[in-house]
């Protein structure tokens, strides 16, 4: 049965659900303030980097079912099922979490609604806010005793967006205790199709719903800095952290995904995350639970001044007047998405020491410019490594794992190679005259 969707908020979680929920035969509206984007998506066009997303959305338009609007009260008025897929940033200044969009999504369509409805928060949210809306929605909805909220908090990647959301892991639904209402049902109804497919459902109540997903990314933040721990640990002496990931992941309880050593993680999500649960424990009495959290983001930063230690140590003890091609600035591949973004960061820092550094990226070089228009960018990777001192390797793209020294070799001053995400082979470059050097391996 189709249901009629409306989607808040057009960015990488909003868009892909809406287009998603429109693919398994809903009718959707997507919803943002932003007019500009709103323009984009309506003409097919996705607004960031997302492989498959824009097929996804155009199969969709054209179909009929997918429509984007800015307007609260036509959503309230079409829909009946309303997901929240605006962002929760980290506040300025703060470790916390900024939750006004969702805030005044909430704001701004309780008042609207005055037949029943259903209310589904997709955003990553401190625990805690979904029981608070939900008060809130029974202060200004008209219809508030037929207005069910709930939480289904959403673990999709970037880069995997569309098949994380139509063939996820699992599905997970946070309702009210006291009053369950009817959106255990609806969402049976929404996502009907990922169920036949026997997609394991939870439901739990609403607190539960919000940890699993905050857990769920301090835990992989936390495999992340155990591994870049342990290639400190190489470095000091002199083990290979390549060899030690793939011997420890062999045991199944512990599992080789997401122990790569390299620069760390970074994006709009893991490090906010983290940052955000400690600040929320802290608030309901359980600081100490989360203290770990600190180490595993100081291990994290410490990767990114490492690296460009690194980078100076290879270079001589300083980096001024030396030139440095930086290959990738996106927090990770398959995305134009440089939100916190480590390479991005750690080209940043070198050139404050004084080098001049060019950037390729194969898509996110637009955004890097925004944030760092100081940096120099460069069309092609061959472009980037004109004269360069030093060639590092920040993001793990197909196109650099692939790299040849032959094709750099003619353009560079000298053949030096550094592998922030150790994903080259050190012995390719080594055997045609280049130092290659990585963290955590001899
Ligand atoms: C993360 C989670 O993986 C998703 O499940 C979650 O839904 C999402 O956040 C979110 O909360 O919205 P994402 O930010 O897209 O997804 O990126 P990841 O694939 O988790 O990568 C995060 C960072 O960790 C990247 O910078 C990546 O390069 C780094 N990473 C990942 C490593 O340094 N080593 C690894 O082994 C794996």
């Amino acid at each position: 049965m189709s249901c009629r969707i409306a989607v808040f908020g057009t960015g990488y979680l909003g868009a892909t659900h809406a287009a998603c929920m429109a693919e398994l035969g809903h009718e959707v509206l997507g919803v943002d303030v932003d007019e500009a984007k709103l323009e984009k998506l309506a003409a097919g066009e996705v607004p960031f980097y997302e492989p498959g997303l824009d097929e996804v959305l155009r199969r969709n338009i054209d179909a009929g079912r997918l429509k984007f609007t800015s307007s609260y009260s036509e959503a309230a008025e079409f829909a009946t099922v309303h997901f929240i897929g605006v962002g929760t940033p980290q506040r300025k200044g703060e470790f916390a979490a900024d939750v006004s969009y969702v805030d005044s999504v909430i704001e701004n369509l309780a008042p609207l609604l005055t037949e029943p409805a259903v209310i589904f928060g997709k955003s990553t949210v401190p625990v805690g806010t979904a029981s608070r809306l939900a008060d809130r929605v029974r202060e200004l909805a008209p219809a508030a005793d037929d207005i069910d909220l709930a939480w289904n908090p959403e673990f999709l990647r970037e880069g995997f967006a569309v098949q994380d959301t139509l063939q996820p892991d699992r599905l997970v639904l946070g309702v009210d205790q006291v009053r369950p209402g009817r959106a255990v049902d609806i969402a049976r109804e929404v996502y009907a199709k990922l169920l036949e497919d026997n997609t394991p459902f939870l439901v739990t109540d609403l607190a539960t719903a919000e940890l699993v997903k905050i857990s769920a990314n301090a835990f992989l933040a936390t495999k992340i800095s155990f591994i870049n721990a342990m290639a400190e640990v190489c470095d000091a002496a002199g083990a290979d952290v390549m060899v030690l990931a793939d011997a420890i992941g062999m045991d199944a309880r512990i599992g080789r995904k997401f122990l790569n050593a390299g620069i760390g993680f970074g994006g709009g999500c893991l490090p906010k995350d983290i940052r955000a649960f400690m600040a929320r424990a802290g608030e309901i009495g359980a600081d100490e639970a989360l203290t770990f959290l600190r180490e595993v983001d100081s291990i994290n930063m410490r990767r990114r001044t490492r690296m460009v230690e690194s980078v100076r140590d290879l270079l001589g003890g300083s980096l001024l007047g030396q030139r440095v091609a930086v290959l990738g600035s996106a927090f990770k591949p398959n995305s134009d998405d440089v939100r916190d973004s480590p390479a991005l960061n750690i080209a940043g820092q070198i050139q404050l020491q004084g080098a001049s550094v060019t950037v390729f990226d194969p898509k996110a070089m637009e955004n890097s410019r925004a944030v760092f228009p100081t940096l120099g960018y460069a069309p092609t990777i061959k472009d980037a490594c004109i004269g360069a001192d030093a060639v590092l390797v920040l993001t793990e793209w197909e196109e650099f794992r692939k790299l040849a020294p032959s094709d750099i070799d003619s353009v560079v001053r000298q053949k030096n190679i550094i592998d922030g995400r150790n994903c080259l082979s050190p012995q390719q470059w080594r055997e045609k005259g280049w130092t290659y050097k990585a963290q955590g391996r001899p």
